[in-house]
């Protein structure tokens, strides 16, 4: 009946999934985001969110793709057997992957553009060098457009390969690669004498801190940093074959994700403490905290060349994903010819980047809203297109297709944990999507 590719095994469609999920949004945004809001309430709360409402809908999004065996749009269709109106979500999701996509690639040209320095061992210069060189690139559109534009090569070069072949390869390598080197970075940082301090910053929350935009934005990232809300995990698990069990893949993609985030944001909040960093110091805080780190330590520049690599891998397994969804979808829907999909899709793409690229320099004074292009697209996207995708998602399993898809999720004999499921996802997870958005709106129509 259908014969679109599958994964060759449930090994390889983890590591797909696994790599859509832990990219830039652990290593790069959550230590970002969490020094911007506070620290420990935030971090609390994005924990809430990622078991409460992260996995349920991860669990929703992949029992979609698996037994709609098509695109983000057609999934819905095949689903009701009729052109459903929950297909709307698909298009939700459609548009916050160009807008994720534009910024993600901008930040991953940051992240080769760091890697070209430390290949030319600019972070053995002490403690300053990394500051100057971090200012220099956001002042420079050159620069970053380089970067911008050779992972939007990547990323499209990947895609046209087609996802199963080019990348499953390199998932299997790398990402076990990045594991050990966080690993590695993680013990270094039990001996840094700001590691107390980082430990604190994480864990010990100060609910005073925490405003209405902080508990939105955890709510939000808890969708970016697990892929949801946009169709990729739909997309993914469309190329399951029927007999995959898709729960403890799920509660295992969740977990690693987490596991990663906080060790970077561990590993990240060390440096900031022990330097006398700035614990708020936004988009940059990353690119300024690790070199710092590098270029004291022994064997830092190698440390550093592996580093940036990785992390560029980890990007590139992640924005794949995103242009795969919409790829996919011209391709059933419209019938376009893969590769040409992908290619205007990418340039099209690519272009609206410039506008992140411009967010640090020619536009810096351009403001919407308060915010630049950058943390525009960001927020759009990250607070509340994800979380309305994710919101359809969770009502459309949970009264639509009701309790026969928890069942056949959770298995025939544990009809309990298929109740808990279903009410997790008809009321709790929506429930608190809604409450966040409209407290926040309600708090800035108010003010
Ligand atoms: N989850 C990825 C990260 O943390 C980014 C990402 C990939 C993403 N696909 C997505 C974010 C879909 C939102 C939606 O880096």
């Amino acid at each position: 009946m259908n014969n679109r590719a599958h994964w060759s095994g449930r090994l390889a469609f983890i590591l797909a999934a696994t790599g859509s999920a832990i990219g830039l949004g652990n290593i790069w945004k959550f230590p970002y985001i969490t020094g911007v809001n506070g620290g420990g309430a935030f971090v609390l709360i994005y924990l809430f969110c990622i078991a409460l409402v992260g996995l349920p809908i991860l669990i929703a999004e992949l029992f979609i793709g698996k037994e709609g065996q098509a695109n983000v749009v057609d999934s819905f269709n095949n689903l009701e057997d009729k052109k459903s109106n929950w297909r709307i979500t698909g298009f939700v999701g459609l548009s916050a992957a160009f807008l994720i996509l534009s910024f993600y690639s901008v930040v991953g040209g940051w992240v080769l553009d760091f890697e070209l320095r430390s290949l030319l061992m600019e972070f053995s210069g002490g403690t300053n060098a990394a500051k100057g060189v971090l200012s220099e690139l956001f002042a420079s559109p050159y620069r970053q457009s380089i970067g911008h534009t050779i992972f939007m090569l990547l990323t499209i070069g990947i895609v046209l390969g087609g996802v199963k072949n080019g990348l499953e390869k390199w998932t299997k390598l790398l990402m076990p690669a990045l594991f050990i080197l966080l690993a590695l970075l993680f013990v270094n940082s039990l001996f840094l004498p700001g590691f107390k301090d980082a430990l604190a910053f994480l864990f010990l929350p100060d609910f005073s801190k925490l405003e209405s935009h902080s508990v939105l934005e955890a709510v939000g990232h808890s969708f970016f940093t697990l892929s949801l809300g946009m169709g990729v995990m739909i997309t993914y698990g469309s190329y399951l074959k029927q007999k995959e069990s898709l729960i403890k893949t799920a509660i295992m993609v969740a977990f690693l994700d987490t596991f990663i985030a906080l060790i970077a944001g561990l590993v990240i909040f060390s440096i900031v403490f022990t330097y006398n960093l700035e614990p708020s110091g936004g988009p940059g805080l990353m690119f300024q905290t690790l070199p710092q780190l590098f270029s004291q330590m022994t064997g830092g520049s190698l440390l550093s060349i592996a580093f940036f690599l990785l992390v560029s891998f980890a990007a590139l397994s992640s924005s794949v994903s995103i242009l795969e969804v919409v790829v996919n979808y011209f391709e059933e829907t419209k019938k376009v010819a893969r590769k040409k999909a992908t290619l205007i899709v990418g340039f099209v793409i690519y272009l609206l980047g410039f506008l992140t690229v411009f967010s640090t320099n020619i536009l810096a004074d351009f403001k919407i809203f308060g915010l630049s292009f950058f943390d525009l697209f960001d927020r759009i996207s990250s607070s509340y297109l994800l979380p309305i995708g994710g919101l359809l998602i969770s009502l459309f399993v949970g009264w639509k297709l009701s309790l026969p898809a928890a069942v056949k999720i959770v298995g025939e004999d544990r009809k309990i944990f298929a109740h808990a499921l279903l009410w997790i996802l008809r009321v709790i997870a929506p429930l608190a999507i809604v409450i966040v958005i409209v407290d926040f709106v309600m708090k800035h129509i108010g003010a």
